[in-house]
């Protein structure tokens, strides 16, 4: 979990589309640049964040994803999901298996296909 920056939020463009999204989509995947805004962006929209690049986060989303994800309030936001990418099948599995919403992302870009063959809907760059 991280706390929300204390820096005052200024809102963005993409905002509205993000909770309309949000609303439609059980599960986002959001690439873009390194500090574009994208945690500080996402994190506001989810009732969990879970920092996978820190030891804390990663330890139970490297062990088992699928059990780690389970039971989490939602939306989820997995951030830096690259540094465990065994986190893509299992929230494939837990939108096939229950439709949660589930926010995603990384500040790797990832190949359409790659996002295709996961499962899940791409939802375009917010960056
Ligand atoms: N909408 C925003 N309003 C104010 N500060 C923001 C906003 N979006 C990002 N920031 C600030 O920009 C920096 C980078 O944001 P971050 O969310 O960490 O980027 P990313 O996750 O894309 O690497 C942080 O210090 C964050 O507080
Ligand atoms: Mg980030």
């Amino acid at each position: 979990m991280v706390s929300a920056s204390s820096t005052k939020y200024r809102p963005r463009l993409i905002d509205p589309l993000l909770d309309e999204l949000l609303a439609q989509l059980p599960a986002m995947l959001v690439p873009g640049p390194r500090t574009a805004g994208k945690t500080t962006t996402l994190a506001r929209r989810a009732a969990t964040v879970v920092r996978l690049d820190r030891q804390t986060g990663a330890a139970a989303f490297e062990a088992d994803p699928d059990v780690a994800l389970r039971g989490l309030p939602e939306p989820v936001l997995l951030d830096e999901w690259q540094r465990v990418p065994g986190v893509l099948g299992a929230v494939r599995r837990a939108v096939e298996a229950t439709r949660i919403r589930i926010a995603s992302t990384s500040r790797v870009r990832c190949a359409p296909s790659w996002s295709t063959r996961s499962g899940l809907a791409p939802a375009g760059s917010y960056a």
